[in-house]
């Protein structure tokens, strides 16, 4: 039983080539990071995963049962209140009231947003509320796949670190698959199970890693000391840096 199977997943804008026969395979309950430089086909590759745009070549094969996704930007509908905007996907969905009420409840716990907020609307909430709504609402309707496209790049340190915590938390007790976009590789090493690099040149996966040290012990010297063996030792890392997507023709 596979999670999330990609194979041979090919795709083109306007006849430029982004990604060329990616293959892909995600085990229930595991969490991949996905990094690499900016421009380098990462979120076209959870588009496609997730089922939002369609591959041009290859096969998909979705064996969870539902998924959520967060993005980049919270995303949310400003006309409604925190506790509107998780349950969205369940009053969508035709769930009755009463499950709406105690699904929302318990997701809002999960990222913990009091009744408090939960009465507030977008506006009124910071840049990190907003981003915990967001993960409730992803959250919220029981998702055994989560897509993360780099939910926390936006977020100053102390506060991307509360995320990743409550991401983890979230993991282990919910137990979902994962698939988490991220340019940050502490980030990778703090959460993921398995880091796949990507790369422009190859328009595709130029590797990959496991994550050697256990979830319960990546303290930050440990994910430190991780992220500078492989930047310094493993060639694997090293153009995830790159940022001008223009350079390599
Ligand atoms: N809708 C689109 N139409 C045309 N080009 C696109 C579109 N989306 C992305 N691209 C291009 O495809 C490449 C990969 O983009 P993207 O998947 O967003 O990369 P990443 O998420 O790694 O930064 C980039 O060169 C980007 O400009
Ligand atoms: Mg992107």
């Amino acid at each position: 039983m596979t999670a999330l199977v990609l194979d041979g997943i090919s795709h083109a804008y306007f006849g430029r080539t982004v990604l060329d026969r990616i293959t892909l395979r995600i085990l229930p309950g595991e969490l991949v990071a996905l990094v690499g430089p900016s421009g380098c086909g990462k979120s076209t590759l959870v588009h496609i995963a997730g089922g939002l745009i369609e591959p041009q070549r290859g096969r998909l094969t979705q064996g969870y049962r539902r998924h959520g996704m967060i993005f980049q930007e919270p995303r949310l509908l400003p006309w409604a209140t925190a506790r509107g905007n998780i349950s969205y996907p369940l009053r969508v969905a035709g769930v009755d009231r009463t499950t709406r009420h105690d699904l929302t409840r318990r997701a809002a716990d999960l990222v913990s947003l009091d009744r408090k907020d939960l009465d507030k609307y977008p506006v009124e909430l910071s840049g990190g509320m907003r981003q915990r709504v967001a993960i409730a609402r992803a959250l919220v309707v029981e998702p055994d796949f989560v897509f993360f496209d780099e939910p926390f790049t936006s977020l100053d340190v102390a506060l991307k670190r509360q995320m990743q915590d409550l991401v983890i938390e979230a993991a282990t007790q919910s137990r979902f698959a994962g698939l988490f976009v991220t340019h940050d590789l502490a980030e990778a090493v703090r959460i993921s199970d398995r880091i796949v690099v990507m790369d422009e040149r190859v328009r595709g996966i130029s590797g990959e890693r496991i994550v050697s040290l256990e979830r319960g012990a990546r303290d930050d010297a440990a994910v430190f000391a991780a992220v500078q063996t492989y930047l310094k030792e493993d060639p694997l890392f090293s153009h995830i840096h790159d940022t001008d997507e223009r350079r390599i023709a």
